[in-house]
């Protein structure tokens, strides 16, 4: 079938590249000249598992093209994806001026049934505002029907999350839509739900607060747990085992960052508060996240005895694992508080170092992660890269003035690095 997808940032790129794989004929769009000439070429700009194999493939097959002409592409599809930013405006709501822009454009484009598709996380009634910018935009009478089908794919895995998703969502109110989508995404193994537009939107911002709850309640039960002397771990394990409950975000931290957890929090609290609700709970969520970092930042300052002039070695700049995104990140927040603080900070990650430097003016860049431990006072493990697991700490020991560890993603084992002579902190252990 012939897809156009709109945007080619994270969500676009994965759905253009994944359609394509599932042997869709896919083009993206793209305003942006030089990202079209790059993608075209078969580099991918973000750091994405899998991603640049299945786009190169696709490239290779003819199955996917990259092109900045929207009206051609538009005019030769019959699924249409808007994927374009929906970055949070100065009070937290979802900016849609993109989405609008794109709307107008398709519009211009129309000519003949398609079904637009709204990827990209938008406030409930984005779907209906869509449909009523291309209805007022259009110059000539076409058919056409706006849905919803929010993403859910995890940075870092979200060639595989595409594939194998958890769920597919369709809002939509056109049954001819929702049965042409059902066609697109055969193939694909997953509980289909059809339901009206709001709903779906809905969906997408319940499920990523709920996730951002249970780590945000994680965290919260670490603090107690370093009060009363247990170890969250534990509490964890104990807690998933119930099917109720589950494994999944109980994983206590410097807490969730990214660009999706907090600019969703901060809109459906914006959703609620204009409808007249005040969602306390969810503003609580926001608060332990907060309060998280600086917790992190108080655990440092305490085991090196005071941050003024004190040498630093932080690892990890990601927001998590296996990504380059530095976006909200705890790591990039707690570096910045630990150099206000007047503390001397060297950093490293294997990937995220070129998108933080703008925003660590102050900070040492180190060459690899023994280089962070140097002569540190404090080495703080703030994104949990496999390759700070396997360091050979002997040599860390050597290498640090003092060897003391604060373990932000409880990833080390504290028994091994005691024994090593370690002083070992970790996160509500
Ligand atoms: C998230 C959702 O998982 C995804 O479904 C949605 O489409 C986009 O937002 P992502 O932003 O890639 O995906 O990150 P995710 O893996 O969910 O982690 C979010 C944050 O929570 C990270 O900062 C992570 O470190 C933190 N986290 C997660 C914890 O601190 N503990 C956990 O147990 C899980």
């Amino acid at each position: 079938m012939d897809c156009c997808i709109i945007g080619t940032g994270y969500v676009g790129l994965v759905t253009g590249a994944c359609l394509a794989d599932m042997g869709h004929s896919v083009t993206c769009v793209d305003r942006d000249a030089a990202k079209v000439a790059t993608l075209a070429g078969g580099e991918v700009p973000i750091y994405e598992a899998e991603l640049e194999t299945v786009v190169s493939r696709n490239l290779e097959s003819g199955n996917l093209t990259f092109t900045g002409d929207i009206r051609g592409a538009v005019a030769s599809a019959a699924f249409v994806f808007i994927t374009v930013d929906t970055p949070s405006d100065s009070e937290g709501n979802a900016d849609l001026t993109h989405v609008d822009e794109v709307a107008r454009e398709i519009a211009g484009a129309l000519d003949g049934y398609k079904v637009i598709i709204n990827k990209s996380t938008v406030p409930v009634g984005t779907t209906k505002r869509v449909e009523r910018i291309i209805e007022e935009s259009m110059k000539a009478h076409h058919e056409f029907d706006v849905v919803s089908n929010p993403e859910f794919l995890r940075e870092g895995s979200a060639v595989f999350d595409f594939m194998n998703p958890a769920r597919i969502i369709i809002g939509s109110d056109s049954q001819k839509a929702a049965m042409r989508m059902t066609a697109l995404y055969r193939g694909i193994d997953a509980p289909l739900l059809i339901t009206d537009p709001a709903s779906a939107e809905m969906i997408k911002y319940a499920s990523n607060a709920f996730l951002a709850t249970k780590v945000s309640y994680i965290n919260a039960i670490a603090e107690l747990c370093e009060a009363v002397g247990a170890d969250v771990r534990e509490v964890s394990l104990g807690m998933g085992y119930d099917d109720r409950i589950g494994f999944e975000f109980l994983k206590a931290g410097p807490g969730f960052g990214g660009s999706c957890f907090p600019k969703d929090c901060r809109a459906l609290l914006n959703i609620a508060r204009e409808k007249g609700y005040e969602f306390n709970l969810l503003q609580g969520v926001m608060a332990v996240n907060r309060e998280q970092q600086e917790r992190m930042v108080t655990k440092i300052e305490r085991v090196a005895g005071g941050l003024e002039g004190a040498r630093i070695g932080a690892l990890g700049l990601a927001f998590k694992a296996n990504t380059d995104d530095v976006r909200e990140s705890p790591a990039v927040a707690i570096a910045k508080m630990l150099l206000e603080k007047g503390a001397v900070v060297t950093v490293y990650d294997p990937e995220a170092m070129e998108n933080a430097s703008g925003e660590l003016a102050g900070a040492e860049f180190a060459a690899d992660a023994y280089q962070v431990t140097r002569d540190a006072d404090v080495l703080v493990l703030l994104t949990e890269w496999d390759e700070f697991k396997w360091l050979d700490y002997t040599r860390v020991l050597g290498l640090m003035r003092r060897p003391t560890i604060v373990d932000t993603r409880n990833c080390l084992d504290p028994a091994v690095l005691r024994k090593l002579g370690f002083t070992y902190e970790g996160v509500g252990r």
